[in-house]
């Protein structure tokens, strides 16, 4: 559709002055926090329908907002209560807003169709209901949580059904790209601001709009302007897919690093120099964890799936295949490296978040493997710099499992500190790569545990040849057995 220029702003808000951010998540926080901060002059405004998330954000005590991020805190002491807002008043946020972020989650589907795969975007939905029956003036709505492509059309026709007589709204796609424990640096210099609309005039200077907030502090060539549908596709599924790719690729060559003698750093390191491949995200681990691969895969699965397309959707479902392969496998190295059987035996299991620097435990694999080592009779000591006991216990809980708690207080103890956990251990199994665990003084640690002692490292974060000089056995993932003496075995 073509008008005149005064015809195309008389569907936009006029001026930005005012944000809201529905959702006030591992994302809406950070980013719309760290918005203010570069936006002075704009109010911003984050709500949410979770009373006691609101409360953390708006806590006294800056080192109980719900979500950790290096650096979060002091921003958001900085900007709270001058130009950035929590608040459970939802509707007038978004009435006084020009610019409404979408920023709920969108966790993978329980139940009916493409139940274990496809989004369930009940949240999208109530949140755009919503803004539409509020809504008094033209607004823009940005998509900030990841949906399947395609979803902007569903908002688009909830709310053309919904609005009230006269209201204009434009629909663009701005996925967020950040990961969790550099959130804040992520959001300061982002690699890119992507913004998709459609191709209308309207479409076209609503994604003005955006990108002028944007270029506040992120320079002009680093926001990628597309079509709605190419916005979404990138951020769901491509984007995630092709990094957690690199990473079950990694992990499927450390497996046959460990079978040949082979260290899986070396490999690479050797393979990242080359500019085509790259050096990031070819870490092995003992699996990738976080809210957003698995489930944004399954969803790739899903939408292959629908578009008859099966043997794509097999593809990418190995992705997850080798990522549980992973796990498994590193879990059941425990066992046969501790005499075939750890019934009874204190595990140490250091760190419990999916990564390091975050608080967040979602799809961690430390979950995956405590499932492991539970099953197999074992006493489990954790200890996390980051997560709430509160949350270890919940992670834990089978949901239906009669007495699981009770079971779960038995074979679990939550420690305060690192020594704590490894008193009379067998072994310490090491689950996330947070910088204290490469600071251990392994001596002490030697000396406190039960012998022999084993050190299993599931994030390369121990250097193997220092550990066994100390006593120690250590298995760490990717890394096989050394030549010894230049002996070829
Ligand atoms: P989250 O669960 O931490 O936060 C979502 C928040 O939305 C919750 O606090 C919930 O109470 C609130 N909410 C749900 N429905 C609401 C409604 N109708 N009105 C008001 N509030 C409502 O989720 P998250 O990790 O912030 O992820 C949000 C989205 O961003 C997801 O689509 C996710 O895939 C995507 N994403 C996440 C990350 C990440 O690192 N976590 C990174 C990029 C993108
Ligand atoms: C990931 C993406 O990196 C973000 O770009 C994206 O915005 C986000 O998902 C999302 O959509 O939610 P995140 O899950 O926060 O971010 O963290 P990552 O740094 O990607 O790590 C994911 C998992 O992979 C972690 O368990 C991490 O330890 C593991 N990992 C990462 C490895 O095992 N090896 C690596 O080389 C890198």
């Amino acid at each position: 559709m073509t008008g005149s220029t005064d015809q195309v702003n008389a569907l936009l808000p006029e001026k930005i002055t005012k944000i809201c951010c529905i959702g006030a998540g591992y994302v809406g926080g950070p980013t719309c926090t760290v918005l203010a901060q570069q936006c002075p002059d704009l109010v911003v405004t984050i709500v949410d329908v979770n009373p006691q998330r609101i409360a953390a954000w708006n806590s006294e005590n800056l080192s109980e907002l719900p979500v950790f991020e290096p650096g979060l805190s002091s921003i958001v002491g900085e900007c709270r209560g001058r130009n950035l807002f929590f608040t459970t008043e939802i509707d007038r946020a978004i009435d006084e807003a020009q610019i409404v972020f979408v920023s709920v989650n969108t966790p993978t589907k329980t139940s009916g169709i493409g139940s274990g795969f496809a989004a369930d975007l009940r949240y999208v939905e109530a949140s755009t209901r919503r803004i539409a029956s509020i809504a008094s003036t033209p607004k823009i709505i940005v998509e900030k949580s990841t949906v399947p492509c395609r979803t902007a059309a569903t908002m688009r026709a909830i709310l053309e059904a919904n609005s009230k007589p006269g209201i204009s709204f434009q629909i663009l796609s701005n996925p967020e790209f950040l990961s969790e424990g550099t959130a804040v640096q992520d959001l300061l210099n982002p690699d890119r601001v992507l913004i998709g609309s459609l191709a209308t005039e309207q479409g076209n200077r609503a994604a003005e709009l955006l990108s002028e907030v944007y270029e506040r502090w992120v320079p002009k060539d680093r926001v990628l302007r597309t079509g709605l549908w190419s916005s979404e596709l990138t951020k769901l599924k491509a984007a995630n897919a092709l990094l957690a790719q690199r990473i079950s690729s990694i992990n499927a060559i450390s497996a046959i690093c460990e079978a040949t003698g082979a260290n899986v750093d070396e490999v690479a390191h050797a393979c990242g120099v080359d500019r085509r491949i790259g050096p990031h995200f070819l870490r092995a681990s003992v699996g990738f964890g976080g809210s957003c691969f698995q489930k944004d895969i399954l969803n790739l699965v899903y939408l292959s799936g629908s578009l008859n397309l099966p043997e794509v959707a097999e593809y990418w479902r190995q992705v997850i295949v080798m990522n549980e392969f992973s796990k498994a496998r590193f879990a059941k190295k425990v066992v046969q490296t501790l005499f075939n059987t750890v019934t009874a035996k204190r595990l140490a299991l250091l760190g419990f978040a999916f990564k390091k620097d975050t608080g967040d435990t979602r799809e961690s694999p430390a979950i995956t493997l405590c499932r492991h080592f539970r099953q197999e009779g074992a006493h489990i000591a954790i200890y996390d710099p980051k997560v709430p006991h509160s949350q270890i216990l919940m992670d834990l809980t089978e949901p239906g499992v009669a007495d699981d708690r009770k079971n779960i207080e038995e074979s679990i103890t939550i420690c305060s500190n690192i020594q704590e956990a490894c008193r009379d251990a067998e072994a310490v199994v090491i689950a996330t790569d947070w910088d204290e665990f490469c600071a251990i003084d392994w001596h002490d640690i030697y000396q406190i545990m039960r012998k022999p002692a084993v050190v299993f490292d599931g994030r390369r974060v121990v250097d193997p040849r220092q550990l066994r000089e100390i006593g120690f056995r250590v298995h760490a993932v990717g890394i096989g057995p050394e030549l010894q003496d230049n002996v070829w075995v």
